[in-house]
């Protein structure tokens, strides 16, 4: 058996940090001390990290860190363990690893716990594998385990070229569901249908309640994904099936609105949504056991892939983040270290 040697792990490292609340030019690289895992935890030599709309949030002073979490934004990496802290016992030094992480993503080294990482699957870049696991815990926490999707039943999915929304796509027809998303263009729409999804519905020009309508011989659909929230929590009770189930992971319009009750008691609707972020490790270890399981086979036969948009380098993370918010992109932004 040949043993991994040590690597030369620096004391220091750079990471992109906020500077203060505010636009893109707020993300600045800054030398840190390269971090030290604890009980269960590994530390990685970042290849590539994910960029996800949380941390534009993040940024904007909108989505603060949780308690114990990393100031350094980024929400999932992949990379080579480098070292393990105590009681960690799944991985080994050189073992390569995605991860989904509470923070700390954008920097050349960063901690994960290690129930939280799963290995990369062969054939899979490190930018590919970066742009997984924040898609693919949200995607099959909130799609299947909250929203219970089946075989032969509709999923609409708004915002459906976004990371999640492309993930959701592929994970949804590898399962058996037809699949209905909203987007904001027809060059976004076209990609939808190009990724699988049965009906692609440009919600700048039609409504999307009559178009699943539609779609369904008037049935509905059985499980919503939404990002969007305001005036479309009732418009999604129109466009729910009998016994439907809305999964709420965002609100880019707004968590308010004045909606009329009475269509969840006639339609026996269920409304629930998550974040994950905030999560315990616990619950989220429990997902990332599921995503290994029902996801990772998907990934590594090549049925499933992260759908790549732009990479750049982690110093040019503001350029990344103004992609994302110009809304041109379709599928996922990564950071490559
Ligand atoms: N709860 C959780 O655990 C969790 C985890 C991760 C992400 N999220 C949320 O999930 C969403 C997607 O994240 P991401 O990282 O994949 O970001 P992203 O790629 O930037 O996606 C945002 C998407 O929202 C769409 N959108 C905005 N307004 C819309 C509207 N009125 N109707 C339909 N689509 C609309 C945009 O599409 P157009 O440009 O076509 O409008 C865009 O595709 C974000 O809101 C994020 O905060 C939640």
């Amino acid at each position: 058996m040949t043993s991994i040697p040590a690597p030369s792990i620096p004391p220091t490292m750079t990471a992109i940090a906020i500077r203060a609340p505010g636009g893109p030019e707020v993300l600045v690289p800054e030398e840190r001390p390269v971090p030290t895992p604890g009980r269960g935890e590994i530390l990685v030599k970042v290849e590539a990290a994910g960029v996800n709309r949380p941390d534009v949030m993040q940024r904007k002073g909108l989505y603060p860190p949780p308690p114990g979490a990393s100031d350094i934004p980024g929400l999932e990496i992949a990379g080579t363990v480098v070292a393990t802290g105590p009681d960690s016992t799944r991985w080994t030094r050189g073992d390569r690893v995605m991860a989904l992480v509470s923070g700390g993503g954008y920097a050349d080294y960063c901690i994960a716990d290690e129930t939280h990482a799963l290995p990369i699957p062969p054939d899979l870049a490190p930018t590919e594998a970066a742009a997984v696991p924040e898609t693919a815990f949200t995607v099959w926490h909130n799609v299947f385990e909250r929203g219970g999707l089946q075989r032969g039943e509709t999923l609409l999915v708004h915002g459906g070229s976004s990371g999640i929304g492309t993930m959701a796509i592929q994970l949804a027809k590898a399962f058996g569901a037809t699949v209905i998303v909203t987007a904001g263009s027809e060059e976004k729409c076209e990609a939808c249908r190009r990724l699988g999804a049965d009906v692609a519905v440009n919600y700048r020009t039609e409504d999307f309640v009559a178009a699943v309508k539609q779609a369904t011989g008037g049935a509905g659909a059985n499980v919503i994904l939404d990002m969007v929230g305001g005036d479309y929590i009732a418009r999604n009770w129109s466009a729910a099936a009998v016994e439907g189930r809305i999964v709420q992971i965002a609100f880019q319009a707004s968590p308010k609105a004045t909606v009329d009750f009475s269509r969840v008691m006639l339609k026996r609707l269920h409304h629930t949504g998550s974040t994950l972020r905030s999560r315990a490790a616990a619950d989220k270890a429990a997902i990332a056991r599921a995503v290994e399981r029902q996801v990772w086979p998907l990934i590594a036969a090549g049925r499933v892939r992260p759908v790549m948009d732009r990479t750049y380098p982690l110093a040019e993370a503001a350029a990344a983040h103004a992609r994302m918010e110009s809304s041109l992109h379709i599928g996922k932004i990564v950071l490559t270290a």
